[in-house]
């Protein structure tokens, strides 16, 4: 038995006597003892390849802040490195592989990858799950199949990603085989890890918002929703398109437990539209959470008013937090969603 599993509840849509909150990125480089964990371990990448340290930083944050759920600490890119991209994190510069997927010859050498080469992955969640000792639930995760396409074709991260939407038009067949690759890894990925202690799952699709509708719908939405009908049934599941408010319609059918919103979505019309089918998840700026505490409570109690008051509303960023964060706003921000979230449902306002 989980302590808290209002996290859990609220994806079930079931009511709970607080909004639970979580953020994307709660253990990062905005908390120093994370820094330090880092630094301890040498670089990011050695830092994610060892298990207890990455129970160490997933908790970190929970020591702070009373969130209603853990995140495992790992990344997306962990599976097109066990694919033999070559991953490496170039100081303060982000992701790059070695051996993008520039040609056909390439896409078609391109292996699935084995499940023992992301073991650190598993061994993470389990040593996470045990330094738990159910107090709150672990969320699993993986990358989108098309937002790993991303950065598998253009080689690191990019603002328009430009190879991959050229691809998309010029040879979707090319596309369409890589896509159904991670397809298959992420179904494997995240099995594996609901089998080592992951209670939710979670797929970042961080890109999918750069594509037309129908090629959002082939390329990003049908393989996540190909991924969902796979796993165990009694896991919840939660979708995160960012950019894809405009197609929230098709999201809501996917199979997903939850939809992630970003913060450019009205919360008040999405929980009209889709209150009733699927819980919903977010959606405040990342950058509210540069101002001040109070601005921070005023902007956490709109989401958590616009929300309302029926069950399936889990409270997080739009995206991930920003390493320029002051620590003591996130304390603000939880403390408001938690206190606004129980007065509503008192009846109190
Ligand atoms: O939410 C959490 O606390 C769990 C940990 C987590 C990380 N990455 C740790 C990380 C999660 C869920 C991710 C997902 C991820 N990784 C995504 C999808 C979510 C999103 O933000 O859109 C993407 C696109 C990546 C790829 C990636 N990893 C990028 C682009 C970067 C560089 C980002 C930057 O700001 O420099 C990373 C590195 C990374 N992953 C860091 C962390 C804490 C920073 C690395 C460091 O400590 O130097």
């Amino acid at each position: 038995m989980i302590a808290n599993d209002t996290f859990l509840r609220a994806l079930r849509r079931e009511p709970t006597p607080h909004t639970p909150v979580w953020l994307m990125r709660q253990a990062g480089r905005y908390l120093p003892e994370y820094n330090a964990t880092r630094a301890k371990a040498g670089s990011f990448l050695a830092l994610a390849r060892t298990p207890e340290l990455c129970a160490e930083v997933a908790l970190q944050p929970l020591a702070r802040f009373p969130l209603d759920a853990a995140i495992v600490f790992s990344d997306i890119l962990t599976i097109p490195d066990a694919m033999g991209l070559g991953l490496s994190f170039a100081e303060g510069e982000g992701p790059r592989f070695a051996r993008p997927l520039r040609d056909e010859a390439a896409v078609r050498a391109l292996p699935s990858p084995d499940m023992n080469d992301l073991r650190y992955v598993f061994e993470a969640v389990a040593c996470t799950k045990r330094a738990l000792a159910q107090r709150m639930p672990l969320i699993g995760f993986a990358g989108s199949p098309f937002t790993l396409a991303c950065y598998m074709i253009e080689g690191s991260g990019s603002v328009d990603f430009a190879s991959v939407r050229a691809m998309a038009y010029s040879r979707p067949d090319l596309l369409a085989q890589i896509v159904a690759r991670n397809t298959d890894a992420v179904t494997r990925y995240l099995g594996e890890q609901i089998a080592h202690g992951a209670d939710a799952v979670m797929l970042f699709d961080t890109w999918g918002g750069l594509l037309t509708a129908e090629a959002y719908r082939r390329f990003s939405l049908a393989p996540m929703q190909a991924i969902i009908e796979q796993l165990p049934p009694q896991v919840p599941t939660i979708v995160f398109t960012r950019g894809g408010g405009g197609w929230l319609a098709d999201i809501a059918q996917c199979g997903a437990s939850c939809v992630g919103l970003d913060w450019t979505v009205d919360m008040t019309l999405a929980r009209d539209t889709f209150g009733a089918r699927v819980a919903l998840q977010g959606n405040l700026d990342p950058l509210v959470l540069l101002t001040d505490a109070h601005t921070v409570a005023r902007e956490a109690a709109a989401i958590v008013r616009a929300a309302g008051a029926a069950p399936g509303h889990v409270f997080n960023l739009g995206h991930g937090i920003v390493p320029a964060t002051p620590p003591e706003n996130v304390a603000a921000l939880v403390e408001a969603v938690h206190a606004t979230s129980r007065i509503a449902r008192a009846g109190l306002v």
